[in-house]
């Protein structure tokens, strides 16, 4: 009876030793994760105060302060509202340099604006962007810019009509951006096609917010077997569409 009530009482301590022990594992977790929480929270408030609260991502990573100047001063005098969104400048940018163009066409240059951020995409890729514009004096005003920006090396500017200058470019093009009249985006399409390599992208602006104007050109990127069409509503809601020329 001794031995049993021993045994018992030895079972007991056992039973709550183990108990003791694992809430004493808990509360240590517990405090881990708490004092986890309270540095991340501590990093997170520092990097706060480094980049201003509330800071968004440095856009120093993106755009020196002069290049941000040219780009915000051309859309300053850009009166007509001729320049491309600038959301849909960096989606330029990050697209040409993505997928590693290095032959770009873009019609309808205006005062450079969207030719700057295809320009600093190819910068990263070594390609070149020719840039044409019908009106002489935004023609000028593009060349400016483009050299204000330090892309000369990179885009070239042609002041006249795209349709007797592009015959007169050599070679073939992997990106045509299209930005001129929107009736003339199918005429334009069909004048550069032959000329694009396989696995090139042909890009039409204000494909959302101007469709009525351009409805031939989008029945045509939208059926073709020999494209991948994709229309782009975001980023600014102007609307970008790319056709990747399959074959
Ligand atoms: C919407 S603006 C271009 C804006 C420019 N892509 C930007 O985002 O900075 C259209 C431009 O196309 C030009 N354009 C129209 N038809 C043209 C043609 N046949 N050849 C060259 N440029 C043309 C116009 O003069 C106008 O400046």
């Amino acid at each position: 009876m001794m031995k049993l009530f021993r045994a018992t009482r030895i079972r007991l301590h056992r039973v709550r030793r183990a108990q003791h022990l694992r809430r004493g594992f808990t509360t240590l977790a517990a405090l881990g994760l708490l004092s986890g929480l309270c540095i991340a929270g501590t990093h997170a408030a520092s990097r706060n105060l480094a980049q201003g609260s509330g800071a968004a991502p440095l856009a120093s990573s993106q755009l020196s302060p002069a290049l941000a100047k040219v780009l915000a001063d051309i859309r300053a005098k850009d009166k007509n509202q001729l320049s491309v969104a600038e959301e849909d400048g960096r989606f330029l940018r990050m697209l040409v340099a993505s997928t590693q163009r290095k032959r770009a066409l873009e019609i309808g240059s205006a005062y450079g604006y969207s030719a700057i951020w295809i320009g600093l995409g190819l910068r990263d890729t070594g390609g070149r962007l020719v840039t044409i514009e019908i009106d002489p004096a935004r023609a000028q005003d593009a060349k400016e810019n483009v050299k204000k920006a330090g892309l000369t090396d990179v885009v070239t500017v042609i002041s006249g009509d795209a349709f007797k200058e592009i015959p007169k470019l050599t070679g073939t093009f992997d990106c045509v951006f299209v930005d001129a009249w929107k009736r003339d985006y199918l005429k334009f399409f069909d004048m550069t096609y032959p000329r694009m390599d396989k696995g090139g992208i042909f890009l039409g602006h204000n494909v959302v917010n101007k469709k009525s104007e351009m409805t031939d050109f989008l029945t045509r990127i939208n059926t073709s077997p020999d494209l991948f069409t994709a229309i782009m509503s975001a980023p600014s809601g102007e609307g970008v569409s790319i056709s990747y020329k399959r074959r």
